[in-house]
C-alpha cells in the first residue's frame, strides 16, 4: 500500500500517546528514561522535540514508531489505534506503508549505491522497477545528490550519506516522518536543503513530521516546539513557521 498524499488532514491528529514509561536496566537498578510522557502530533505539522543529551528523544522516537516497545503507555497511529497491541509482523507491515526514517545513523547497505539504497525501499513498497528508478533519482536530485547516485556509501561523505537516507525516507511519501538529528552531519546550506525538504512534506502533503534535533535554526521551520528534560515534557508551544527563515550559515 502505498501512503501518498494527506493533505487534507491538515490539523488532524496522526499521532497520539499517552503516558508512555520506558525503563532501561542498567546492572541491577532500572532507569527510568520515559517518565509518562503524552505526546500528540498533527497532519501538516513539523512538530520539533528538543532537548538535552540523555533526555530520553531518540527513547521516546523509538516508542512512538514501534521500534522500541514501552513498559507502559499506548500509542494510536493513524488507523492503528492501539499500535503495541499488534503483533510484530503488523507493526513491521504499518512501519513500511506508513512511516520514513531519518536517523542519527545512517543505516544504509554497504554494498549498494545511493540509488540502490531509496530503490530498495520503494521494492518492498511494492512499487515497480522503472517506478523506483524514477523516484529514486528524483529523490536523490533533491537532496543535491543527482551527481552521486551510482556511489556507495564508503565513497560517500558523513553529510552525503545522511542526504542519501533523507532521499530514502521521502521518496516513500509517508504519513509519518521520524526524523533523529537530520542535520547534525550537514554543512549550513544542506541543512536547510533537508529541513526544506521536511517543511515541504508536511506543508505540501500533510505528513507529520516529528523531527528531533539540538539545532536551534531549525525551529523557525516549525510549527510547534516540545521541550523534554530528564524523561519528562517540559513545554508545547505553538507557533506559525517563519514565513522567509534566515539563510543558515555555518
Ligand atoms: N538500551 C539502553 N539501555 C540502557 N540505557 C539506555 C538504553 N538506551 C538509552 N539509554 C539511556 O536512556 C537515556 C535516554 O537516551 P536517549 O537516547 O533517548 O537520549 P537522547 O535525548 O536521544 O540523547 P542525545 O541527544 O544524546 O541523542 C540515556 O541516559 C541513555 O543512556
Ligand atoms: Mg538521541
Amino acid at each position: 500500500m502505498s501512503s501518498g498524499d494527506n493533505a487534507h488532514k491538515r490539523g488532524e491528529t496522526a499521532l497520539k500517546a499517552t503516558h508512555l514509561v520506558k525503563r532501561f536496566k542498567t546492572g541491577r537498578s532500572y532507569i527510568e528514561v520515559l517518565k509518562g510522557v503524552d505526546f500528540d502530533a498533527k497532519h501538516g505539522d513539523v512538530t520539533m522535540v528538543m532537548g538535552p543529551s540523555g533526555s530520553g528523544k531518540s527513547t521516546l522516537v523509538a516508542a512512538l514508531s514501534g521500534l522500541l516497545k514501552p513498559d507502559e503507555g499506548k500509542v494510536s497511529a493513524l488507523e492503528a489505534s492501539d499500535l503495541w497491541s499488534l503483533s510484530n509482523g503488523k507493526i513491521d507491515k504499518f512501519r513500511l506503508d506508513h512511516c520514513g526514517f531519518i536517523f542519527q545513523g545512517f543505516n544504509l547497505f554497504p554494498a549498494l549505491s545511493a540509488k540502490q539504497q531509496v530503490m530498495t525501499a520503494l521494492k518492498y513498497q511494492g512499487v515497480g522497477k522503472g517506478e523506483q528508478a524514477r523516484r529514486a533519482q528524483a529523490a536523490l536530485e533533491s537532496v543535491g545528490l543527482g551527481a552521486r547516485v551510482n556511489q556507495r556509501p564508503s565513497e560517500l561523505s558523513g553529510g552525503e550519506k545522511q542526504r542519501v537516507a533523507i532521499a530514502r525516507a521521502l521518496a516513500k511519501n509517508p504519513n509519518l516522518i521520524f526524523a533523529d538529528e537530520p542535520t547534525s552531519a550537514l554543512d549550513g546550506e544542506n541543512g536547510q536543503i533537508v529541513i526544506r525538504l521536511l517543511r515541504e512534506a508536511a506543508s505540501v502533503r500533510g505528513a507529520a513530521v516529528i523531527c528531533v534535533t539540538h539545532d536551534p535554526r531549525l525551529e523557525a521551520y516549525a510549527d510547534r516546539v516540545i521541550h523534554i528534560e530528564d524523561g519528562r515534557i517540559l513545554d508545547d508551544v505553538r507557533r506559525t513557521p517563519d514565513a522567509d527563515p534566515a539563510p543558515f550559515s555555518h
